[in-house]
């Protein structure tokens, strides 16, 4: 009896086990589809292979959220597939130019609304919004004609004392920069970390840094030539920044920028800048007057924020660009090509705001305080690059706007 009443339990459990492997099983194929392949010429034994449909993976590939890194490869998929000959679009997800503020998460929603309301800048914007869907030509055109690339001279206004005509660069940064070919701008996000493009970075004729972006001991990934550093007003004029004793700022060209209100002139600039970075700036020129040091004309940030306002779907955080995205302006206007670097988050996403601190915030990649998030749809819709170099080197190439046809 004890026997049998055995058997029969390991017969219910059996069946039980056979029906739950049928519910998955029958699951799964609702997912994917079945592709049947034969084995060889003497079997005719179908093999079949779970496969994701390729449909699924063309549409993974550019309506996945930004900012999020849990959609991983199914490289075991792909491995199979290309094992038997069946062709399949590997998925790269990379930045989906069409982003807006609902692809953000809600603490990041709510920090845009609330730098909406604050309005720190007076920003009184009346131009069109992504009114007209503008082709990439015709958004270079916009950077081109619309942007002045000027530096602060001594033609301008508070700037055309005799103190100020002793420490400000005698040369125009047009003639000092000259025309690049091929640049890089390389920025500091997390992501460019292990990521080996020192030497591809370095191939380059022109290299644009930012802030307190170290290359000592990250040689291997982001390289060492220093062409242009783009610094804030924030680092110079904060005494824990080392800015007037770091030897790394000793490389190259500077240039400093500082956020003014939306419609000052320089004379209400100069009055009430963000930092008062105007004494460090003399003290560092008078220390190394032969490097050439330029302060930003504080319109260019505006302007530049002006056509991303106007190509984007809505409204903005009223707050100046981001020095990427200033950089990557300054180099279009240098360079014949740009490639700029992890700007637009390669497969080596990650939370970390820096590759050089071990700071972790999803604002530095989404935005908070600068609008973010529609610059980078704004070099999305300009790279003429592909989504494969984005995916693996975090590249976006974008054509310098002397060579653009208005
Ligand atoms: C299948 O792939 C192998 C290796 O890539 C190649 O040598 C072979 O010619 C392919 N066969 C067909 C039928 O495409
Ligand atoms: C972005 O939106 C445009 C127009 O709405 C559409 O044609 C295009 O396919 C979208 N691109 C992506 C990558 O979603
Ligand atoms: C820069 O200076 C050079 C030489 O003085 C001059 O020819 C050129 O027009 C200036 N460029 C700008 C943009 O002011």
């Amino acid at each position: 009896m004890t026997h049998v009443n055995l058997l029969r339990k390991w017969m219910y459990a059996l069946l039980a086990f056979l029906l739950v492997l049928t519910i998955c099983l029958w699951k799964e194929t609702q997912k994917g589809s079945f592709f049947t392949l034969k084995t060889d010429s003497q079997g005719h034994l179908p093999l079949k292979i779970w496969i994701w449909r390729t449909s699924k993976l063309h549409t993974v590939q550019d309506a996945a959220a930004p900012g999020t890194t849990d959609a991983p490869l199914p490289t075991k998929t792909v491995q199979v597939a290309a094992k038997k000959n069946v062709s399949v679009m590997p998925a790269i997800k990379v930045w989906n130019k069409n982003s807006s503020s609902k692809n953000l998460i809600l603490r990041l929603q709510k920090v845009r609304k609330n730098y909406l309301s604050i309005n720190k800048y007076h920003v009184s914007y009346t131009g069109p919004k992504n009114a007209v869907k503008h082709s990439p030509e015709e958004v270079l055109c916009q950077l081109r004609k619309r942007l002045n690339f000027q530096m602060i001279s001594k033609l301008d206004g508070p700037f055309s004392t005799s103190e100020w005509e002793a420490v400000l660069p005698r040369r125009n940064i047009s003639t000092e920069v000259g025309q690049l070919g091929r640049c890089a701008v390389v920025s500091s996000a997390g992501s460019i970390k292990s990521s080996r493009l020192g030497p591809e970075i370095d191939s380059h004729d022109a290299v644009l840094r930012f802030n307190g972006a170290p290359t000592r001991g990250f040689e291997a990934d982001v390289g060492v030539k220093t062409t242009i550093r783009l610094v804030n007003s924030q680092l110079i004029t904060v005494e824990e920044e080392k800015f007037l004793t770091d030897p790394q700022y000793n490389l190259g060209t500077l240039i400093v920028w500082d956020p003014a209100p939306y419609h000052a002139d320089v004379y209400q600039w100069y009055r009430r800048p963000d930092y008062n970075f105007f004494k460090a700036y003399k003290h560092y020129r008078r220390k190394y007057p032969g490097q050439p040091f330029y302060i930003l004309n504080p319109h260019m940030q505006w302007q530049l924020w002006d056509i991303l306002q106007e190509n984007a779907p809505e409204d903005m955080q009223p707050n100046p660009p981001s020095s990427g995205m200033l950089g990557i302006a300054i180099m279009l206007n240098f360079c014949d090509e740009v490639d700029v670097y992890e700007f637009l988050p390669s497969k080596r996403q990650t939370d970390m705001c820096h590759y050089y601190q071990k700071l972790y915030d999803q604002a530095c990649t989404m935005g908070a305080y600068h609008p973010l998030l529609f610059e980078k749809n704004m070099v999305k819709h300009l790279n003429r690059g592909t989504d494969e170099a984005i995916y693996t080197h975090g590249k976006v190439t974008l054509t310098g706007l002397r060579n653009v046809q208005c």
